[in-house]
């Protein structure tokens, strides 16, 4: 499915979205008013990834839940992603979208992009109040979208809050804020908002969302579903998600640049590498890393 990000604000998105292989449609982050976000230039992608600071440019909450019941018409889950500015935001965001007939709601806990707003998922005690607070109103499965921790330790404080508190899925990662490219050319930063810093996304980030999505699969067990993102960009790339524990995974820089074609050329690209390597199914594959065991990496160029 595409993330909460890139191509998902707008109606006619969205409906692209319906129309292509996604597996879900899977909402832009929303807030209770509408946004226009953040300055210009505010996304910028090279050959090894993106880095953004949007700022939440939505339609607010109301109008997705009115496009709800019209997005069901593609028969596949609509997952709106909600980013309050305070818990009662969310709270109200979150009972709105349940009763819209949202089948899943993603909790956005990491966003880095608003100035003077730190990320709630990198405060431990807050987020414990939120997701408890947030589970309070909605039987709906609750995702919640997490920035990278790179401590083991904030990974397993971090799981242990999502058991504590009934999650049904655990999307990681988000993008690694406060990032910053430059042209070397101009001697300047690539997008204006923040003084350049902004949200790094795509191959750039793989190897740090799949070391998270590894050790939340440690730490989880399988009781809640992982859904991967970072630097999915191929089938290949799927599968390395699978392998260290997702069950899902979500597309934002490559589906971006390429468009909603990309889903049906990913599910194509799985199923082949799938059959190259003898699996017969998914479940085969999920957290099944292997571990170097021998003394050396067993890689010959
Ligand atoms: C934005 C960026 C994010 O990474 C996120 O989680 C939510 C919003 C943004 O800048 O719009």
């Amino acid at each position: 499915m595409n993330a909460s990000g890139p191509l998902c604000t707008f109606e006619n998105e969205l409906e692209s979205l319906g129309q292509s292989e996604s597996g879900a449609i899977v909402l832009k982050s929303t807030t209770m008013e509408p946004r226009t976000g953040n300055e210009r230039p505010k996304y910028y992608e090279n050959e090894h990834g993106s880095i953004n600071s949007n700022g939440l440019e939505n339609l607010g909450y109301q109008k997705y839940c009115e496009l709800i019941p019209k997005l069901k018409q593609f028969g596949k889950p609509i997952i709106p992603s909600v980013c309050g500015f305070s818990l009662s935001e969310f709270e109200t965001m979150v009972k709105a979208f349940d009763k819209a007939g949202a089948d899943v709601i993603e909790i956005n806990l990491s966003c880095p992009n608003i100035i003077g707003k730190p990320q709630v998922a990198y405060d431990f005690e807050q987020s414990e109040k939120y997701l408890s607070a947030i589970r309070s109103v909605t039987d709906k499965p609750l995702w919640v979208k997490l920035p990278p921790y790179f401590e083991l330790i904030h990974r397993q404080e971090m799981a242990k809050l999502l058991l504590k508190n009934k999650m049904d899925g655990a999307t990681l990662i988000n993008s690694v804020g406060n990032s910053i490219i430059v042209d070397p050319e101009k001697g300047q930063a690539v997008i204006k908002p923040k003084q350049g810093l902004g949200g790094l996304g795509g191959h750039y980030v793989k190897p740090i969302a799949l070391g998270n999505v590894w050790t939340f699969y440690n730490e989880l067990k399988g009781k809640i579903p992982i859904i991967g993102a970072g630097g999915v960009y191929s089938g290949k790339d799927a599968f390395e998600f699978f392998l260290c524990g997702a069950e899902m995974v979500q597309i934002g820089t490559a589906y971006k640049h390429e468009g909603p074609g990309i889903f049906s050329r990913i599910k194509k690209e799985l199923d082949a590498f799938l059959s190259l390597k003898k699996y017969s199914s998914i479940n085969d594959v999920i957290g099944k890393l292997k571990v170097v065991e021998g003394e050396e990496y067993g890689f010959t160029a």
